[in-house]
């Protein structure tokens, strides 16, 4: 542990399992208080367990990410319990995955819901939090650095077949993650996102049968998927002031995926 988020108030959507937790377990090693979103409640649960058990300090906030309501609650979850937000992690998700004329349109808005709608109420609630705050601390001349950082994908950077609705939602996760980095730099609100490759619930049925698997992973540099313990410290760096002066931006933290 070096502490780097020591002080800091850290929301983690869909952080019950997968990535997002990796992303709250990190976070909280390195002295960050996090709330810990999920739709899933017991996964949220066990996740607070067992950073609490490990000296962490951590909330479970049961929301379901679509909704400005959601979005709101989770803002509050983290005022209420540890009375400041500083960093906003926009990682809750799940796929729908078909080619598009077999697409329905509940596959097609669930997606678009979860992804880009809650990325959007969540970034907007912390934002409607942070700005006023901001401006004071602009003038006083003590400024803090606060970050947003979104989860887009290699399919959000390139499209994928039978992902019409993900690579939709996670173009437009790019957009607004560039689209807030300038309406918010002055603020000193740092907008960034990440491109991940890790083996989850998410992805493990996509390897399952070695043979299948093999063209999938010859398009990794590395030649295989990461562990979400391979992603969380891309994250820990952009909540930290070591990324201070990055804004707009995303990062492939994907074995060399998107090349
Ligand atoms: N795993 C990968 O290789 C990969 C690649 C690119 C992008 N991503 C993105 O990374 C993020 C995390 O994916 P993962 O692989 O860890 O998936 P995962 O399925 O392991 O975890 C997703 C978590 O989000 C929760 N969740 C789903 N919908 C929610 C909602 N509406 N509200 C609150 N929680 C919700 C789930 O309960 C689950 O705990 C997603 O945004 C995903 O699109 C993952």
């Amino acid at each position: 542990m070096t502490n780097r988020l020591e002080g800091k108030v850290c929301i983690v959507t869909g952080a019950g399992g997968g990535i997002g937790l990796a992303i709250a377990r990190a976070f909280a090693a390195e002295g960050a208080k996090v709330v810990v979103n999920d739709m899933n409640r017991e996964a949220a649960e066990a996740a607070v367990e067992e950073i609490d058990a490990s000296g962490g300090q951590a909330v479970a906030n049961p929301e379901s990410i679509g909704t400005v309501e959601a979005a709101d609650g989770v803002v509050k979850s983290a005022l209420d319990s540890f009375g400041r937000l500083d960093v906003l992690v926009n990682n809750a998700g799940l796929l729908r995955d078909k080619m598009t004329h077999m697409m329905t349109e509940e596959d097609f808005d669930l997606v678009i819901k979860v992804h880009l709608k809650g990325t959007w109420a969540c970034g907007r609630a912390a934002l409607q939090h942070w700005r006023p705050l901001a401006k004071k601390e602009a003038e006083t001349g003590a400024p803090s650095h606060r970050k947003i950082i979104n989860v887009t994908s290699a399919s959000g950077l390139l499209g994928a077949v039978g992902q019409a609705n993900y690579a939709a939602a996670k173009m437009g996760i790019v957009g607004l993650t560039k689209t807030w980095a300038k309406e918010t730099g002055r603020l000193n609100i740092n907008v960034n996102a990440i491109a991940p490759a890790a083996l989850t619930a998410m992805t493990e049925p996509l390897v399952e049968d070695p043979e299948a698997a093999k063209p999938r992973l010859a398009r990794f540099a590395l030649g295989r998927y990461g562990q979400p313990e391979e992603i969380a410290p891309s994250f820990v760096f952009l909540a930290s002031q070591d990324s201070d002066y990055i804004t707009g931006q995303v990062l492939c933290v994907d074995g060399g995926l998107v090349i």
